[in-house]
């Protein structure tokens, strides 16, 4: 078992660390990890985002930021920081956008505890950790390594993306992190022209599957063609249309998180 290893440390001047993740890519992590965050800094939070997406990091495109992070005296790397939150992703130590990260095992791996260990966060309530698909090495370093307080599971209502969303959970639960709790994502479709709702995906199955694994579903974020097209923008939906119903969404699931942490 992970749990009690003796490298696992809390992060430097971090109260708390929420990890977003599912197994499965593609269903909305990082909208959901960057929307989140942003919510939560709107609350009043200090907030800090960590893109553990070593492979396909987006955080910086969906932040707006670019450029190298500089060094602090201690030589830890200094966060950038857009719309509130305090960012840092593999993006800004890798030379161009674009770039694929051809490295393996150990390079990883070092890059990972570079971003996991060498960031001077300055003081954060929350930190939320954009994880990166799937149950393998990288992600049990993380939750070995670092003391994750809560995980949030994304999952949108396909059978192939709840089976990875179960895999997800019992991950967590195998090295004792809590799950505070399901987010079901793009729920279903809403009209952008007439606002008619069509659950594309199916209806309840998210509700379902968290009852079965014993959690609660969080909150249901509907596909909405403006979150698309904001996230691409480098304009987070809850901070761009703040009275959108999926703004109030985003809101309600960080009140929840934190309620939870
Ligand atoms: N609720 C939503 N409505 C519309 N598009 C969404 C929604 N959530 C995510 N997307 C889009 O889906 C794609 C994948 O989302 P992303 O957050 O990058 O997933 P992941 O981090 O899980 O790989 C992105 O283009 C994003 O803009
Ligand atoms: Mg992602």
């Amino acid at each position: 078992m992970a749990r009690g290893l003796p490298q696992k440390a809390k992060l430097r001047g971090v109260d708390k660390v929420v990890a977003v993740s599912s197994a499965k890519g593609g269903v909305g992590k990082s909208t959901l990890s960057v929307n989140l965050a942003i919510a939560m800094a709107m609350q009043g939070k200090r907030v800090g985002i960590l893109d553990a997406d070593i492979f396909g990091p987006s955080v910086p495109k969906l932040l707006d930021l670019a450029g190298e992070p500089e060094l602090t005296d201690r030589n830890l790397l200094r966060p950038l920081s857009n719309y509130g939150v305090k960012a840092m992703s593999m993006g800004f130590l890798l030379p161009d956008e674009g770039a694929p990260v051809v490295w393996r095992g150990l390079m990883v791996m070092k890059a990972l505890q570079q971003l996991l260990h060498e960031v001077e966060w300055g003081g954060l309530d929350v930190l939320v950790l954009d994880m990166p698909p799937g149950t393998g090495d990288v992600q049990l370093t993380i939750t070995q390594q670092v003391v994750v307080d809560g995980a949030v599971i994304v999952s949108t209502p396909q059978d192939v993306a709840l089976l990875d969303a179960v895999k997800g959970t019992n991950m967590f639960r195998k090295v004792g992190v809590p799950i505070l709790g399901m987010v079901e994502n793009m729920s279903m479709y809403v009209c952008s022209n007439c606002g008619h709702e069509e659950h594309v995906f199916g209806r309840d199955n998210v509700q379902r599957e968290a009852g079965r694994l014993g959690l609660d579903v969080l909150g249901s974020v509907p596909l909405h063609a403006a979150i698309s097209r904001l996230s691409d923008s480098g304009q987070p939906a809850v901070l761009a249309d703040r009275a959108a119903g999926f703004a109030q969404v985003y809101r309600d699931i960080a009140a929840a998180v934190l309620a939870r942490l």
